[in-house]
């Protein structure tokens, strides 16, 4: 892969978190826009490229947040670091009710439909309650932090990461953007109420006409 912009040389070094806490969000494109082709899976957009960065990110990270809609869609198994579904219902993903203890967390609220069921599931340690009735992303945030996990990876989806912009919580957003338009009716890669969210383009990766990019809030 070509660096266009920022560090080169080693991957795992151009991607390195500069310091800790760090949180950031990956995610892919197309060039129009869309988050998944019309499957309405990432499978159905991402590339060789996306992949790369995808696993590399993984690699270097403590452990992976994502929105309980991605999970459920993508049908996400229990990963290799410790997974953090974030659920407001307290809906834990079919693929992760038999996960080992600690390897799946979920953050929810209070008054959450699903939380003895979660309890049960995962262990009552393992359920973070953030607030009555909305998560409180920075508290996430500082809660993976206090359980050892300072390098954190959100793999989105749509609302998960329009929330985490809007409470002020993501210090990086990656975004690969693949050569190719699909039109359709699929989400963008936000999906919500407005927010403005100024962002500083550290690395730009190149690869086959793919462009994979970093940018820091801010
Ligand atoms: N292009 C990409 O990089 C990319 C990345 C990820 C996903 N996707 C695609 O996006 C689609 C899924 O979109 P989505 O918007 O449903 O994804 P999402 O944000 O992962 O899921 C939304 C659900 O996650 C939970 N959630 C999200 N934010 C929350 C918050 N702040 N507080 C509490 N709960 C929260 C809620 O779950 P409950 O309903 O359980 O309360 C909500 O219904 C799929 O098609 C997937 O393939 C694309």
């Amino acid at each position: 892969m070509r660096t266009l912009i920022g560090p080169e040389g080693d991957l795992r070094k151009v991607y390195a978190a500069p310091e800790t806490p760090w949180l950031r969000v990956n995610m892919v494109s197309t060039i129009d826009g869309a988050a998944t082709g019309e499957s309405g899976l990432t499978a159905s957009i991402n590339n060789e490229p996306d992949q790369h960065v995808f696993r590399l990110l993984r690699e270097l990270a403590d452990c992976v947040v994502v929105g309980a809609g991605t999970a459920r869609t993508e049908g996400y198994p229990p990963l290799d670091v410790p997974t953090v579904v974030v659920s407001r219902s307290a809906s834990v993903p079919e693929k992760m009710r038999d996960a080992d203890p600690g390897r799946v967390l979920l953050a929810t609220v209070g008054v959450a439909a699903g939380l003895e069921a979660a309890r049960d599931l995962l262990g009552a340690d393992n359920v973070l309650v953030l607030g009555s009735y909305r998560v409180d992303l920075a508290g996430l945030k500082q809660a993976l932090v206090d359980r050892g996990f300072g390098d954190i990876l959100c793999e989105g989806g749509p609302h998960l990461l329009r929330d985490l912009l809007d409470q002020g919580v993501a210090d990086e957003l990656d975004c690969t953007f693949v050569p190719r338009m699909v039109a359709g009716v699929q989400s963008r890669i936000t999906h919500g109420p407005p927010v403005d969210v100024p962002l500083t383009l550290q690395t730009l990766v190149e690869q086959d006409g793919t462009l994979l990019g970093r940018w820091f809030a801010g």
